[in-house]
């Protein structure tokens, strides 16, 4: 079903952003992309007529919007403060001159009920704060963690080959995995059902799983034993620094340095239910989503 409206999918070549562009494609409707420098899409991109621009420049934000009645926002691995609020300033400046029905920001991680010292939470929430207070028409989704990170050279091959699930959360932490297909069906939905505007909404798949029974739900759907291995943090940050530098892991890391500090059991679970009557969306269970990742290219491979 296209409305014919020019949807505007920013950080397109990205991972969030590529599985957006493959929804509303998918649902017929034009969308063009907007993205940084055209090079390296991630795996699954989608082809697309893309802007190529910078978020920080309003001129090249203003090219983006350019005739765009709706509009996915992701922002990327950046956790500079002034620069992210002024990506949130330009957003909110182009899309209003271009008249916006609807944008849709995600803040691609939960929002803490009380300030942290980490600005991968404070960089989203100012821009949060920034497009809310615009008075444009905005729904912000806050997912939890993706179950995409788990389809990673990092622990793909761990998975197939050894049976083990490492990630920086401890074993007890209840989480709502979400993957970026439901991420983008969510973000779909939120761009086009009509009167939510102006609300927030948390994110989170249909199992709510601490570490070991997430590691037995892909157990059940791999055929094997897993068993989940709580990564430290610092580890964690010192691997994530090879692939993406030492300011965007420092800024990754944050993420779960508060989880781990934190007393919020409940910072990565979400209403599910919640989440699929407003959207009427119908979210993937955990061993549904295992089931269909091809687990095969990571079993030759090494971490
Ligand atoms: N909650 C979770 O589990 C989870 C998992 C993964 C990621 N994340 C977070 O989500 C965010 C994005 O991740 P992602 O994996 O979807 O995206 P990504 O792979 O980091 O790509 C981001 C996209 O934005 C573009 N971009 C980067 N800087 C830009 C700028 N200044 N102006 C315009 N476009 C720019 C990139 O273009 P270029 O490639 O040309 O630079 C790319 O298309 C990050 O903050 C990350 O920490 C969260």
């Amino acid at each position: 079903m296209s409305d014919e409206c020019q949807h505007l999918v920013i950080g397109a070549q990205g991972f969030q952003g590529a599985a957006v562009a493959r929804q509303l494609l998918a649902q017929g409707h034009p969308v063009r992309g907007f993205t940084r420098s055209g090079m390296s899409p991630a795996p699954g991109t989608p082809e697309l007529p893309t802007v190529i621009g910078d978020l920080a420049d309003l001129d090249d934000v203003r090219r983006g919007f350019d005739g765009v009645t709706r509009a996915s926002v992701v922002l990327p691995l950046v956790y500079d403060a002034e620069l992210v609020m002024a990506y949130a300033r330009n957003v909110v400046a182009a899309a209003r001159e271009a008249g916006v029905a609807r944008l849709v920001y995600n803040t691609n991680t939960p929002v803490p009920a009380e300030v942290t010292p980490y600005a991968a939470y404070e960089t989203r929430r100012a821009a949060e704060e920034i497009l809310l207070a615009s008075g444009l028409p905005i729904v912000v989704l806050r997912p939890p963690v993706y179950l995409d990170n788990l389809f990673s050279p990092w622990n793909g091959p761990a998975l197939v080959n050894d049976g083990v699930l490492a990630y920086p959360l401890s074993a007890d932490r209840k989480v709502a995995w979400l993957s970026h297909a439901d991420l983008a069906t969510a973000t779909a939905a939120a761009l086009h059902r009509p009167g939510i505007e102006g609300t927030v909404l948390p994110l989170g798949g249909p199992n709510v799983v601490t570490g070991a029974e997430l590691a037995a739900a892909f157990g059940s759907a791999l055929g094997k034993d897993v068993s989940y291995f709580p990564l430290e943090v610092d580890q964690f940050e010192s691997g994530l620094r090879e692939v993406i530098g030492d300011a965007a892991a420092a800024g990754v890391s944050g993420i779960y340095k508060w989880a781990a500090e934190s007393h919020d059991p409940e910072l990565f679970v979400a209403d599910h239910a919640e989440v699929e009557r407003m959207l009427d969306v119908r979210l993937t269970p955990i061993t549904e989503w295992v089931s269909v990742q091809r687990w095969d290219v990571w079993a030759a491979a090494r971490a």
